[in-house]
């Protein structure tokens, strides 16, 4: 983990949010190359999921939205984490995570359980406490009006639920996709992007007929899976299944499954599938006093929707993408590492390079063909820096797939050579294969 938390660094994928003044806990600031990663991962999820499917429609709503939100949605009352103060260092920790205990985890189940203080060792425990996550903010000139961030994209989901269906009527099922920052105070904010306090979520309330909810969570489930392994090209034998027990249940929910991932810190939850049933918009109805009930098209039959809920995180996921890829290997004695990307997440799908810097007619030609690939395929760099075994390795490092070489049988005959990142062998090409 420390070695790809180190990369991504010195490359320019991810850094310490506020570095310049000594950080801010618990957020990131992603670099060109992972803010091209990131917007990858999720431009494939879109176009999966919103683009390539007629049951879903796209959505964007607001951070900030009315706190009558987050009542109805029981955020208020319940969305919390328990809080453990030790009464000697006066360190805080997250209370069910000092072990193997639920979140209802009690004072006297650490105490029984001989937990010691992770930073002092003493056994001193203050009463276990609901600390609730939501980050308060304040509205307007006056500076009474509190509102949120909101801690998921969902309810931006559900509260224009009946918009969509007014304005697109869609069939059920269908399902509404939101990708956007959500906010969490996190009270230990932990493991790289992992767990952090701002974060970016990717979001499907898929609302279904309640008959039908068994076969369309395997349906959703299935498809989780194929976007993961398939899409995103994420090793099947790294991913698994948890059923989650009621008591680590979401306090909307009637069956999660979790699928995690194996990462360096762990097996830990990548995404999370929910069966949300009409939870959340029963509450919007009773709070808003609007109808949420879908008619069946050419009957009288209608009912309030229930909802099954894949809910990823984008930084939960490009962090199992990083893992995945991260290969060291020793390529004729000497060692590198290099990034298997897939192509279409890369930041860069190709490095378009001179042979030599300082010949002009190479630097020429190099650039024609480099422009020629850009209009083509946008995301291609350039490097003429250092000498090509250099660039090579550079370019591995930050999962470039190939790399394009001009030298001087490129202005005898038009042909350049490809060199491959995984397998390091190169091939000669007339640029118009390109
Ligand atoms: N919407 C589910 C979650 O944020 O965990």
């Amino acid at each position: 983990m420390e070695n790809i938390v180190n990369l991504c660094k010195r490359r320019g994928f991810i850094w310490q949010g506020s570095e310049i003044y000594g950080g801010m806990s618990g957020t990131w600031d992603y670099g060109p190359l992972g803010t091209a990663l990131k917007r990858n991962i999720m431009q494939a999820w879109w176009q999966y999921w919103v683009e390539d499917r007629e049951d879903m429609y796209g959505i964007d709503a607001a951070i900030i939205m009315n706190p009558r939100t987050w009542v109805a949605s029981g955020h208020t009352a319940t969305f919390s984490d328990p809080l453990v103060e030790c009464k000697f260092c006066h360190n805080r920790f997250r209370a069910d995570k000092l072990g193997n205990f639920g979140a209802n985890v009690t004072t006297e189940e650490l105490v029984t359980a001989k937990v010691k203080c992770p930073v002092c060792g003493k056994i001193d425990w203050s009463e276990v406490k609901q600390f609730n996550m939501m980050f308060e903010t304040k509205v307007g000139a006056t500076g009474n009006d509190v509102a949120y961030l909101r801690p998921e994209t969902a309810q931006g989901i559900f509260t224009n639920y009946r918009n969509v269906v007014d304005t697109m009527y869609p069939d059920l099922p269908f399902g509404l996709c939101q990708q956007g920052k959500a906010f969490r105070n996190e009270i230990s904010p932990r493991d790289f992007v992992f767990r952090s306090r701002e974060f970016e979520q990717m979001e499907i309330e898929y609302f279904i007929n309640p008959k039908t909810w068994e076969a369309d969570f395997e349906k959703l489930l299935n498809d989780c899976h194929e976007f993961l392994e398939q899409i995103i090209g994420l090793p099947k034998d790294l991913i698994h299944e948890l059923d989650v027990t009621e008591e680590d249940r979401a306090h909307y929910s009637r069956r999660t499954i979790d699928i995690e991932f194996d990462y360096p810190i762990g097996r830990e939850e990548l995404m999370g599938i929910a069966y949300r049933t009409d939870f959340d918009l029963s509450n919007i109805q009773r709070e808003s006093g609007k109808n949420m009930e879908y008619t069946i098209k050419g009957t009288t039959e209608k009912f309030i929707p229930h909802v099954i809920e894949p809910s990823f995180g984008v930084e939960r996921l490009l962090m199992a993408v990083l893992t995945s890829a991260y290969t060291e290997d020793e390529i004729a004695g000497e060692k590198r590492t290099l990034l298997k990307l897939p192509e279409h997440l890369a930041p860069f799908r190709s490095c378009v390079s001179p042979l030599l810097k300082n010949k002009p007619e190479l630097v020429a030609k190099a650039q024609e063909v480099y422009q020629t690939l850009r209009q083509k395929y946008h995301n291609v760099t350039w490097d003429d820096s250092g000498n090509i075994g250099k660039r090579y390795r550079k370019q591995d490092e930050i999962g470039t797939p190939k790399c394009i070489v001009i030298d001087f049988d490129t202005i005898e005959d038009n042909t350049v050579t490809i060199r491959d990142r995984d397998t390091t062998k190169q091939i000669r090409t007339p640029i118009s294969d390109l």
